[in-house]
């Protein structure tokens, strides 16, 4: 390592958080991530020995990978999405490469070799995975260090603290993860599927309730303004590809993400259909130039997150809302950390952006935090901070002095192979 140290200390050193939703790549050092893209790309079997490379495409044996916002936007026959993440982990690897490929040569504009990189994991990683993936950045990438850190050690890190209740709301899943002196405490997480997507898939259907069509803005040639609740006057683009249903889905989401952030609110108190009534509305558009107000539903669709009891198509009332994760998660963890849990509730992910949804979980958890504890909610009022904690954290640590010898050195790596990442990276 001491040969190495300086290198380290010289070239920046590389943070990736790559969550569900997007891929998040920067120096270390830096304040945000340098990319931001969808983790989603488009796929084509392409035909044998066809070579073309364009734009934000790369071609592995036979695929063409459409990756970042550019390339996936653009229509094209027969192109299907696909991610290469399942639960937060690494599913596809030749996805994921795809895309480490495209961030070096299009963000980071920088050979591989030069930089030591240090990457988020979900908390469950398997051994195996982790492995894997030690070995696949030192043989292939041929970097000169690596360290993997858990999201939500990295998102503690953010806010200045090693303990904490790290509560984080993102695309596929809401999750609390007990952090205790820097690790993840294991048998405390707790781990919903209420999150951005589902709350995505209550407001199709919503749209599907009012009649409401989703169209795309690729599909849009023109439109005319339109008044309020009247049909839409727009024109389909001619000659559009054959597009997959998995691309239009996609782009449909798109959509639809946007009318969540912009519209929906979460209810500070259990929700009340009379005091959803008297909702200020929120007027919105669509692309195709529909437009028209949203009341009581712009509470009613995220009340789902917080008491799943009565949400439609869910089987039984089986999935915890946010506040009963928190705690549940609290109350399997030792009694003697619990009050430093209680006193660092950490909010982090994209979906805890939807207005109103600090204020119901501080409602919600002061009416459960046991009175002998106190309560503290840290969320930050930053979007960055809140959409990039585990990678500013990243940041943070990578250039901290004292983290310098944390690395795994190339050298350690081909002396003790890629099992050194369970002694070094625990
Ligand atoms: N301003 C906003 N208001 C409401 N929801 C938002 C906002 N910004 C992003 N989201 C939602 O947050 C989700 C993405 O969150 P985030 O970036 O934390 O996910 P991720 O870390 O990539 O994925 P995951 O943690 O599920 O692996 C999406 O569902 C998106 O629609
Ligand atoms: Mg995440």
């Amino acid at each position: 390592l001491t040969s190495l140290s300086p290198r380290t200390d010289e070239v920046g050193a590389l943070v990736f958080d790559i969550g569900s939703f997007s891929v998040r790549a920067g120096y270390a050092g830096e304040d945000c991530p340098k990319a931001d893209f969808p983790t989603t790309v488009g796929l084509l079997a392409a035909e044998e020995g066809g070579g073309l490379e364009l734009e934000g495409e790369k071609e592995k044996k036979g695929k063409i990978f459409h990756i970042d916002t550019n390339a996936l936007h653009v229509p094209r026959d027969g192109a299907e999405v696909m991610s290469p993440l399942k639960n937060g982990m690494i599913e596809d690897w030749e996805c994921f490469r795809a895309i480490l490929d495209h961030t070096y040569s299009k963000h980071v504009k920088s050979e591989p070799n030069l930089h030591p990189v240090l990457m988020s994991e979900a908390p469950w990683n398997t051994r195996a995975k982790r492995e894997k993936l030690t070995e696949l950045m030192f043989e292939q990438y041929n970097i000169p260090a690596f360290f993997l850190c858990k999201t939500a050690v990295l998102t503690a890190f953010a806010n200045g603290r090693s303990t904490g209740l790290v509560l984080d709301s993102g695309a596929t899943h809401t999750t609390a993860i007990p952090v205790h002196d820097g690790y993840v405490l294991q048998q405390g997480i707790v781990k919903s599927p209420l999150a951005g997507d589902f709350i995505s898939m209550q407001c199709r259907e919503l749209f599907q309730e009012m009649a409401i069509d989703i169209i795309p803005p690729y599909m849009i040639a023109a439109k005319e303004p339109v008044r309020e609740g009247a049909p839409p006057n727009w024109k389909k683009k001619e000659k559009l590809p054959q597009v997959s249903k998995s691309w239009h889905n996609y782009m449909c989401n798109e959509v639809i993400q946007d009318f969540q952030a912009s519209v929906l609110q979460v209810s500070d108190s259990p929700y009340d259909e009379q005091v959803a009534a008297q909702m200020p509305t929120v007027h919105y558009e669509m692309p195709n130039g529909y437009n028209t107000d949203y009341g009581a539903e712009r509470l009613r669709i995220p009340e789902g997150l917080f008491d799943p009891s009565n949400v439609k198509g869910l089987s039984g009332n089986t999935m915890l809302g946010v506040g009963h994760v928190v705690t549940t998660s609290i109350g399997m963890c030792d009694i003697d950390i619990r009050p430093g849990l209680y006193g660092s509730v950490i909010v982090t992910g994209g979906n805890t952006l939807l207005q109103g949804f600090t204020d119901r979980l501080n409602r919600e958890l002061s009416q459960k935090t046991p009175p002998s504890m106190r309560l503290k909610l840290i969320a930050s009022n930053s979007t960055m901070e809140r959409k990039f904690s585990p990678w500013i954290g990243g940041s943070i640590l990578a250039s901290l002095g004292t983290f310098q010898q944390m690395w795994i050195s190339k050298q350690e790596y081909e002396e003790g192979g890629k099992q050194c990442v369970e002694r070094k990276c625990p």
